[in-house]
């Protein structure tokens, strides 16, 4: 009882009312939150947005540090980071969960399952989201949201017309099992590295493609290095807004409404950019044209289709065959 007392007054000094100096001037609760996209990127806007609700809607009891950039941690160091408590809140891409063992996030990455973002909502805005989320806490994580990022191009310093194209290439790929099958089901050899090593990795011919939405391809200047690309839309990339779970249980009950609502209200601002940014970031790669983009026809979206077929049986066991089938009977069953 007296342990459970003592710890709960130091989380509240150390959290919960910030801390008061020897003058009695409270000290706003710091919260950093650190992330791996371009400063100008739309994560960092839904951040920087997430940034000036929260420290409206928490009365300036919180202040928000951005990080944005690897500049503190890379992908996999930024997870363990949280969940040490070195930083309070991060929004990785859902395809980086799991290493963890959260292998449910890897359902997001499953080819061809997501037809556009409406798709998405039904998901990440309902229970399943929710109970994905959930997921999160054992592992010292609490999950405050989803924001997306977009549908994925595929890239190489050749043609990518149909799926055959890949045979026998070196493909930088996030750390997800399911996104190694999706390559290896192409032929390609899929290799994981971290966000902020991609660009080099392909400038230097360590690998010769990869995968993302067009906003990261800009923002990371790839589309420099890679002369072809090719608007395959095949797997969706999007994050999650996570936080240390210990430092947020020991937040007022206020201040953490105050925080949940803040994301809340960024969230369709933060996506609003994601779109935007990705229109406008193709628009700019193909006015450099340095990068000759393709979208294929019916007949070569299907070909894209039936070659990423088998991942999705493949991977059922891996992301949970319950929740695959419940998603997919979401998502078809809203289907005209
Ligand atoms: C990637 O590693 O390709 C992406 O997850 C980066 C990001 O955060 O958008």
């Amino acid at each position: 009882m007296r342990r459970t007392l003592l710890s709960l007054v130091a989380a509240i000094f150390t959290a919960g009312s910030g801390s008061a100096d020897p003058s009695g001037v409270s000290q706003p609760i710091i919260i950093k939150f650190s992330h791996v996209a371009a400063p100008q990127a739309h994560k960092s806007k839904g951040a920087e947005r997430f940034k000036a609700l929260a420290e409206t809607y928490t009365g300036g009891r919180v202040r928000i540090e951005l990080y944005p950039n690897s500049q503190l941690y890379k992908d996999k160091e930024e997870l363990e980071a949280l969940q040490l408590g070195a930083v309070e809140m991060l929004a990785p891409s859902l395809s980086k969960f799991g290493p963890l063992g959260l292998k449910a996030f890897e359902v997001f990455d499953i080819p061809y399952l997501f037809r556009d973002t409406s798709d998405l909502a039904r998901i990440t805005d309902g229970p399943i989201g929710r109970e994905i989320l959930q997921q999160l806490e054992p592992k010292g994580i609490v999950g405050l949201g989803y924001w997306n990022n977009g549908f994925k191009i595929l890239s190489a310093n050749t043609p990518l017309i149909k799926p055959d194209d890949l045979l026998g290439l070196k493909v930088r790929i996030q750390s997800s099992r399911v996104i190694e099958e999706q390559m290896t089901a192409l032929g390609a050899l899929p290799q994981v590295l971290a966000f902020s090593e991609a660009y080099q990795a392909l400038s230097s011919g360590v690998v010769d493609g990869t995968e993302n939405p067009p906003a990261n391809f800009y923002n990371q200047k790839m589309f420099e290095v890679q002369q072809h690309a090719t608007v395959t839309n095949h797997g969706f990339l999007g994050y999650a807004v996570i936080v240390n779970r210990d430092f947020w249980k020991a937040l007022p009950a206020d201040i953490r409404d105050g925080l949940e609502r803040a994301v809340h209200d960024a969230t369709p601002f933060a996506n609003a950019e994601a779109a935007k940014e990705n229109e406008d970031a193709m628009t700019a790669m193909r006015e450099t044209g340095k990068t000759a983009f393709h979208v294929p026809t019916a007949q070569e979206r299907e070909a894209w289709e039936a070659a990423l077929k088998p991942v999705r049986a493949r991977m059922a066991d891996r992301v949970g065959p319950d929740l695959l089938r419940r998603i997919e009977a979401e998502i078809e069953g809203a289907r005209p």
